[in-house]
């Protein structure tokens, strides 16, 4: 009989690993304590903007026409208990209020909930970012005969429905003994379609598991402060980033991807992320071990600093009676996120120096106005950039770099200035349509 699928907490790892497991041919049961959630679904719908998700929901929500059938929603701890063989744990892991710490709530209660309506024999698989540990502590919140297996997520935001339908990698964390081997069996039957398409399938144990997922975030955070800290030294040396990066990126070792240079990374993970790494590894007295998370935070942070500087400096030394186009309100292109954004940060501390800040978004623009709710907001970039001092591009959505006409918007602006805070516009291009054009961490024209 085939496997019974349930997905708890049906956010953007959730939704999106419900969706998958229908479309692999599992019967699903999303649950969701916010029943608002839980009705968008049913009907087929995301409460976000991720591309092809919506299309995947569609194949397979009962009751749309067409659909496989497969996949149902519910606020009921009960039904889940009852359905279930597998259930994956994907409630989100914020940074606590005021600390560098993960609040564990979302996940505590989850357990909690779950472990009252259980079936012995079923198995329970986070899929959450949690601080290494918590899967042992957890494990003892379920009842006898229920197995526990830590399964980490590592999708992109944008790119959620081809990360989890071909991942780059399965981590699967599971305890010693009869139940571990049976925790990985089950694993390997609900992963069966990746795996024999090639993603590879590699059992740990419990802390390995969740410290891969830390410390593969630690890593891209890194790999962008790095050429962030190097766009510094090219701005102090005349350098130019950007070719540095495409030079050392040849290097098979270094690799071409996240060298990236700009405002710096923001958004829902990394930067809570590696904050409560070195939390953790504060509590287990290994905090030397990240105090360099530190400055990968610090290089990050600065960057918006300097961002800041940057249009201050075009604009003649300030902001008061300005007007400053910001294109870009997400922390990056193809979400609607805006958790932790680099380009809405920039545009606030603008806004707060006295600067008349107008901000436009292909996606993100109802979550910023929620979120910054004193900030301009224009319906396009022609609105945006109307009369503007200087246009700021914060980030780089292919419609700023393709179907924008530069020369047409040199005639709306009130002086033809574009900083790139993405290093993602092509500069000639500007320069020729008469716009002065300045990248972080490449020289001046
Ligand atoms: C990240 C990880 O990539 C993913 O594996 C994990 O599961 C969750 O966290 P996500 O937050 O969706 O995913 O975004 P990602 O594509 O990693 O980008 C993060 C930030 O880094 C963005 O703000 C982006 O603009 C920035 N970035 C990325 C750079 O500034 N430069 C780069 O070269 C790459």
């Amino acid at each position: 009989m085939a496997l019974k699928i349930t997905v708890i907490g049906t956010g953007y790892l959730g939704a999106t690993h419900a969706a998958a497991m229908a479309e692999l041919g599992f019967e699903v049961l999303g649950l969701d304590v916010v029943p608002e959630k839980i009705e968008l679904l049913a009907s087929g719908r995301v409460p976000m903007y991720e591309p092809g998700l919506e299309e995947l929901l569609a194949r397979h929500v009962e009751g749309i026409e067409g659909s496989s059938g497969r996949l149902r929603f519910t606020t009921s701890w009960e039904e889940v208990g009852a359905f279930g063989d597998v259930h994956f744990v994907c409630v989100n892991t914020p940074q606590k209020h005021g600390e560098y710490a993960c609040d564990m709530s979302y996940v505590d209660a989850a357990f909690s909930s779950l472990s009252g309506v259980v079936r012995e024999g079923a198995l329970v698989v986070g899929k959450s970012t949690v601080p290494v540990g918590s899967a042992q502590r957890l494990a003892g919140l379920l009842p006898e005969g229920v197995e526990l297996a830590w399964n980490p997520e590592f999708l992109r935001e944008g790119f959620a429905v081809q990360d989890t339908l071909h991942p780059d990698r399965i981590v699967v964390g599971v305890t010693e003994g009869a139940g571990g081997e049976r925790a990985e069996k089950l694993l390997r039957t609900v992963y069966a379609v990746p795996v024999a398409e090639g993603s590879p399938f590699v059992v740990t144990d419990y802390p390995t598991a969740e410290l891969v997922k830390t410390s593969a975030n630690s890593f891209l955070a890194t790999k962008i402060s790095f050429i962030n800290a190097m766009a510094e030294v090219c701005e102090a040396a005349g350098g130019d980033v950007a070719k540095l990066a495409e030079a050392i990126g040849h290097d098979e070792r270094i690799g071409n991807k996240f060298l990236r240079a700009g405002i710096g990374f923001g958004g829902g993970c990394l930067p809570k992320d590696i904050r409560a790494f070195m939390a953790r590894a504060g509590e287990l007295g290994a905090d030397q071990a990240l105090t360099f998370l530190r400055e990968i935070d610090s290089i990050n942070m600065r960057r918006r600093a300097s961002m800041v500087e940057m249009a201050r400096e075009a604009l003649g030394g300030g902001f008061l009676g300005k007007r400053v186009a910001v294109l870009g309100a997400t922390f990056k292109p193809d979400s609607d996120d805006v958790r932790d954004s680099p380009a809405l940060n920039v545009a606030g501390q603008i806004h707060l120096q006295g600067g008349q800040v107008t901000v436009y978004d292909p996606k993100g623009m109802a979550n910023a106005r929620r979120l910054f709710p004193t900030l301009g907001y224009a319906d396009s970039v022609a609105e945006a950039v109307r009369g503007a001092d200087v246009v700021l591009h914060l980030t780089e959505w292919r419609e700023f770099r393709d179907a924008v006409d530069p020369a047409e918007l040199a005639e709306l602006v009130s002086s033809p200035v574009i900083l790139d805070g993405r290093n993602a516009l092509d500069p000639q291009r500007w320069r020729e349509a008469g716009w002065s054009y300045r990248a972080m961490g490449r020289p001046r024209a």
